[in-house]
């Protein structure tokens, strides 16, 4: 090979690895911009495929459609843990290591709520609403859509054999206790704390405190929230999330750069219920094909992709002009 042909080529080789690498990279997004503050919205969240479990955020603002079912549920049974219902075989395994052993320590736990399907979801809210309202309901049920129990990846626990997680603070029992410390290490984590200032409504995750509501993340995730000190929704809204809060337009991939000044965005909902009962009612939640996310950059192309691209343009271009200097005297 004509040495002038050598180095352009190796450059599209290199290009060409590059291309599908860069293509199928998960996105590394960082900070899409400031936690916005809690309103009631119905955005459709990104990511939400299937495959994207781990970092698909639901809340007050962002939802699933009502088709969205997780094509992998099966029988939480299959973790060796009593109780009704099902969870996606992501957890599995994770849930049977959790189970065992809380058992081992002599805490055992079982299943209250697991995955709950859109359909479930308006029946149990509607049955909320029409016990305390819509206002109080909004505080401790989440609309359709919204509920991390449809994405099938959360459990409300309780212990096993001591009746309902839902009366009191089931994080001062025994059992309680070793989630609130440990579901962490099984990559489990408690979607909704109580306030930094031990309020039972928390402005951080526009929700009402539930000790007994656990998320399944995956280990590795769930490791890096325990130790950002973020609950589940900041997390996620920090480094996964591609939404942007004020408009609900999907936001190109990898992120922009990050708003100039904090999203402003007034709260909407009437004033919390912070009353006890509220905890009791939130405890009787009755039991029980998503899009890809959409990507983006200039002209909509992976901004990698399009480098790429760009690289494979200018090497094809020092191939043409080596060739004419090869085919030309002197
Ligand atoms: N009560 C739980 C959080 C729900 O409605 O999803
Ligand atoms: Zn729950």
């Amino acid at each position: 090979m004509r040495r002038a042909l050598r180095a352009p080529l190796a450059a599209l080789f290199l290009a060409a690895a590059v291309l599908p690498a860069s293509a199928g990279a998960p996105p590394d997004v960082e900070a899409v911009g400031p936690l916005p503050k809690c309103h009631l919205d119905d955005i459709m969240t990104v990511p939400r495929d299937y495959d994207s479990w781990s970092t698909t955020l639901v809340d007050w603002l962002l939802k699933v459609s009502r088709r969205y079912e997780p094509p992998d549920l099966v029988p939480v049974g299959e973790a060796g843990i009593a109780g009704p219902g099902y969870i996606r075989a992501v957890a599995i395994d994770d849930l049977r290591a959790m189970t065992r052993a809380a058992a081992r320590n002599g805490t055992p736990i079982a299943v209250n709520s697991p995955y709950r399907s859109y359909a479930d979801q308006v029946a149990s809210f509607n049955g909320w609403v029409n016990v305390d309202g819509y206002d109080d309901a909004i505080t401790y049920s989440q609309r359709p859509g919204h509920s991390e129990h449809q994405l099938g990846l959360t459990i409300d626990f309780m212990t096993l054999g001591g009746g309902s997680a839902l009366q009191g603070d089931w994080a001062t029992t025994p059992s309680g206790k070793w989630m609130a410390e440990n579901a962490w290490k099984y990559g489990w984590l408690m979607s909704y704390p109580l306030s930094d200032d031990g309020e039972l409504f928390n402005p951080r995750t526009c929700f009402h405190y539930e000790p007994w509501h656990y998320r399944y993340l995956g280990r590795a995730e769930a490791r890096k929230v325990h130790s950002s000190g973020l609950t589940i929704r900041e997390y996620l809204w920090k480094h996964y999330t591609m939404v942007d809060p004020r408009t609900g337009e999907p936001l190109a991939t990898p992120a922009p750069t990050p708003f100039a000044s904090p999203t402003e965005v007034p709260t909407l909902a009437a004033t919390p219920s912070q009353s006890a009962s509220a905890a009791a009612a939130s405890a009787r939640a009755a039991p029980s094909a998503a899009p890809p996310s959409s990507s983006g950059g200039l002209l909509g192309i992976d901004p990698l992709v399009f480098a790429a691209l760009g690289v494979a343009v200018v090497v094809l271009a020092g191939i043409a002009f080596a060739a004419r200097r090869g085919s030309s005297p002197g």
